[in-house]
């Protein structure tokens, strides 16, 4: 004979006891009525569903109960039974969001100030708070500056921040929390129970998974499953009613990051689109999936912080094994990025294919630890070559002798002068042209003076020694030809020349000329010389390569820092 009732509203709890979740809450509100110490105004703020109408109406139950006020209603009183119903004279509910005027606050304010026509009471529940205007926000707080003896307010907001502090200050404020992922799934095995209904276990978990948090949602989305999937709820089925996805397809993007194949993520994306899915949901599967391995990355071990059950949170964290923190949290940077431009995309698939591959592009960087302890482990024993041994021509990727080692050879003050931004790293051997004739230097200024280039920089060359070895070119030059050498022109003229990006590496000769107003300044020259040196040493060089953002901000003697 009846109407089929929405699981959500026959299941709202009318007790305490029936609550999940806000313990805190419940602790604190019980402890109040026991001790009959009733505020006048109180503020429910939080997470949509999670129970701030329902606890209002809870507490308006207990404050007029006839054996009351208790925190255990005795639930045959015309209170108790008209109360949840919404029927109690003295529950008085406004929905803010539909009387947010001042004429409803004016009406509201000579409501109170007659006494319950009943109860104990009157309790005055608001909905949607934070949407009441500012004049019946005063109003309002005229009300709560000298309350009559038995008028309770009940505040609830999503945004309690919008709730004028005037008004949050003479209230008591709780705030809601999202329910965890194991009770709301409890909870609704419980009502499936109730019903009739069998549901896989990962049914409701994705269910649970879609609520975020919110009871409500939860259940409106088990009432949805119900409609449309009878009275045996399957994993699968329930997945594709809600546009949730599994694992097993998640770890597909996970897959081809870890190949690091940007056409794993073009047929993802194909897959998709052929299977009609949406594509910005599919995004926030994907950004909700890297937050959870980050997580689990993180913790290590099962946490009430990813809502999945015991066996998905042992998958994650195996997958999630296989990156680094840093990883993760740039895939997840990245996915939120593309999840808020496919909301305004016009071409979602294009966005998420060109998303999908920054993800492979920006990925699997080296942890910096990592990077140290390979260089450290690579470094041979080395022993100091001669002194006024002229730098060598070669650079790491040669079987040529090293230059000088840096560590404790240095015996300079720090510097603390930026560097120079890094030059382009050498392209692999193959593309190598090969060089075309006549002495490299005379071509260089010719190029110079072709594009035009500062007379200082021309001078610069004119002034140095050039050697030319596969990892580039490498300058010998007096320490006052250094600043020429270190023109952006030299860089485009070399790149002209040889027909790609060459690394132009500067070395400063000391036993070059230098005039007289550089020799006054010897200190510094000493740590100009420290620091090419540094500047020029294969491990520094090597750690350039792997950090091609990196400067060089510093060097310093290790000595300093001997015992
Ligand atoms: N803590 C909870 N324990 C048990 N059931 C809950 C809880 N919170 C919410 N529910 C279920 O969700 C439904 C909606 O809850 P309620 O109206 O209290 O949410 P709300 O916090 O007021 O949400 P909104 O901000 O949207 O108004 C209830 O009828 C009940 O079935
Ligand atoms: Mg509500
Ligand atoms: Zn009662």
């Amino acid at each position: 004979m009846s109407m089929y009732q929405v699981i959500a509203r026959k299941y709202r709890p009318h007790t305490f006891s029936e609550l999940i979740g806000q313990e805190h809450v419940r602790t604190t509100l019980e402890n109040a009525i026991s001790q009959q110490r009733i505020a006048h105004g109180y503020i429910f703020a939080g997470q949509r569903g999670t129970g701030k109408t329902t606890i209002a109406r809870i507490l308006a139950r207990c404050l007029n109960c006839v054996e009351g006020p208790t925190a255990n209603p005795c639930g045959k009183c015309s209170s108790c039974i008209e109360t949840p119903l919404s029927g109690a004279p003295d529950v008085i509910e406004i929905d803010a969001a539909s009387n947010r005027g001042i004429n409803e606050m004016r009406e509201l304010r000579e409501n109170v100030r007659y006494s319950p026509s009943r109860d104990r009471y009157k309790v005055f529940i608001i909905d949607e708070a934070h949407q009441i205007t500012n004049e019946a926000f005063n109003a309002l707080l005229k009300t709560l500056e000298e309350p009559p003896e038995w008028a309770v307010f009940v505040l609830c907001t999503t945004e309690s921040h919008k709730i004028p502090t005037t008004i949050g200050s003479r209230c008591q404020q709780f705030s809601f929390r999202s329910v965890d992922f194991q009770e709301v799934v409890s909870r609704m095995e419980w009502i499936c129970g109730q019903e009739g209904i069998t549901a896989d276990p990962e049914a409701l978990a994705v269910i649970a998974q879609a609520g975020e948090g919110s009871v409500r949602d939860s259940l409106s989305a088990l009432d949805q499953a119900i409609a449309c999937c009878g009275d045996n709820l399957g994993g699968q089925a329930v997945r594709d009613l809600l546009g949730m996805y599994s694992l097993a397809s998640l770890e597909r993007v996970t897959n081809g990051l870890e190949e690091n194949s940007t056409s794993a993520m073009l047929d993802i994306v194909a897959e998709l689109e052929s299977a009609g899915k949406n594509l910005q949901h599919f995004c926030r599967e994907l950004a909700r999936y890297f937050r959870n391995l980050l997580v689990a990355r993180i913790t290590g071990k099962d946490t009430r912080l990813i809502p999945a059950s015991g066996q998905e949170q042992v998958r994650m964290r195996d997958v999630a094994a296989r990156f680094s923190e840093e990883d993760l949290t740039r895939w997840l940077q990245l996915t939120l990025d593309i999840y808020g431009q496919l909301q305004y995309s016009l071409q979602p698939r294009l966005h998420l294919e060109l998303g999908l591959m920054r993800l492979v592009h920006a990925g699997r960087m080296k942890p910096i630890e990592d990077a140290l302890r390979e260089l450290t482990a690579a470094a041979p024993a080395r022993t100091a070559p001669p002194a006024q041994q002229p730098p060598p021509a070669a650079r790491p990727q040669s079987a040529q002798p090293q230059p000088p080692p840096v560590s404790r050879a240095i015996s300079a003050p720090a510097v603390s002068r930026p560097a120079a931004p890094p030059p382009p790293p050498p392209p692999p051997a193959a593309a190598r042209p090969a060089a075309p004739a006549g002495p490299l230097k005379d071509r260089l200024i010719a190029e110079l003076k072709e594009i035009r280039a500062g007379a200082m920089t021309v001078q610069a060359v004119e002034d140095s020694q050039l050697i030319e070895s596969p990892a580039g070119v490498e300058f010998i030059a007096t320490r006052a030809a250094k600043m020429g050498l270190m023109s952006k022109d030299l860089d485009r003229a070399l790149t002209k020349l040889m027909g790609r990006a060459v690394k132009a590496t500067i070395t400063i000769n000391e036993t070059a000329a230098a005039p007289p107003a550089a020799r006054a300044a010897e200190d510094a020259g000493g740590a100009e010389e420290a620091r090419q040196r540094a500047l020029a040493h294969p491990d520094v060089q090597k750690f350039q390569e792997m950090f091609p953002e990196s400067q060089v901000r510093g060097v310093r003697d290790l000595k300093e820092y001997e015992p």
